[in-house]
């Protein structure tokens, strides 16, 4: 029997995962700053919004008045959708702090206490009906405590996944860092997406490769990504096959016999 695959509807993206991402899968998005991963995220979000399928995104690194103002730079206005119910926000940045903030429905007082905020995201999941979730980053719930990343991660996999929500949870790491985001997360996860930047003669370069998805075969080949005014497209047919940073480092570290 097929699978259920919810696509992301991500010019590209839905071929290299063979025709969307498994249902219910938590995905880890990781890469470096400027990757192009929170607007993957609202990209994900508002094309499911479209065609009538709800979504939430809990805001952890920005103001919910900056995600609507980011997101409708792309032409993405969630306005109407936030009014009839089916997309929500969840500040988990104010703390309720501000006047914006008092306008916002699904606030998490505390947003230090990851139980405080899966009891806010659950009712947001449950009253939106949503079917896709973003946690923008997910990261900034255990930057100060690493020992709980993983209990954290399948704490929120258990809600998300029990809900029927597949889910995009993004993962901050550092320009060098060939990782995900820790070994805690990175088996807990159903999947792992990592963009890059890598810089190549003097020119900042864009790529994504699909590293995990259970429940589906998936392209093995790193591919080219561009974003544009429209957002996020893959160029799937195409592999990115310039040398990688991390590589030439690799034989520079290799290069004592030389002389
Ligand atoms: N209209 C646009 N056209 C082309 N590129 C754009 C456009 N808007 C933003 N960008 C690119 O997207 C980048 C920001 O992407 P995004 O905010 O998704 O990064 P991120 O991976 O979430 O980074 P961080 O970890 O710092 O939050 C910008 O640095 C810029 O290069
Ligand atoms: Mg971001």
């Amino acid at each position: 029997m097929a699978i259920e695959r919810v696509k992301t509807y991500i010019q590209g993206f839905d071929e290299i995962v063979n025709g969307g991402i498994p249902k219910r899968n938590v995905v880890l998005l990781s890469g470096g700053p400027g990757t192009g991963k929170s607007i993957f995220g609202y990209q994900f979000l508002y094309n499911g919004l479209k065609r009538g399928e709800p979504g939430v995104l809990v805001a952890l690194e920005e103001h919910p008045v900056q995600v609507r103002v980011s997101m409708s730079q792309f032409g993405w206005d969630v306005s109407e959708f936030e009014r009839d119910g089916t997309f929500a926000i969840v500040d988990a940045f104010t703390a309720g702090i501000g006047e914006a903030a008092k306008r916002e429905r699904y606030v998490v007082r505390a947003p230090d206490d990851y139980m405080a905020l899966i009891d806010v995201l659950r009712e947001a999941l449950r009253e939106t009906r949503a079917v896709r979730c973003v946690i923008d980053s997910v990261t900034t719930l255990y930057i100060t405590k690493p020992a709980a990343a993983r209990g954290i991660v399948l704490q929120l996999k258990k809600v998300l996944s029990g809900m029927g929500v597949t889910s995009i949870l993004i993962s901050q790491v550092s320009v060098t860092e060939r990782g995900f985001g820790g070994p805690g997360v990175e088996h807990a996860a159903d999947g792992i997406v990592r963009l890059d930047l890598d810089e190549i003669d003097g020119e900042l370069r864009r790529s994504i490769i699909v590293w995990k998805m259970r429940g589906t075969a998936h392209s093995m080949s790193r591919h080219p990504l561009e974003i544009t005014d429209q957002g996020i497209v893959v160029h799937s047919s195409k592999r990115f096959t310039a040398p990688r940073r991390v590589a030439l480092e690799e034989v520079g570290a290799g290069g004592e016999g030389d002389g």
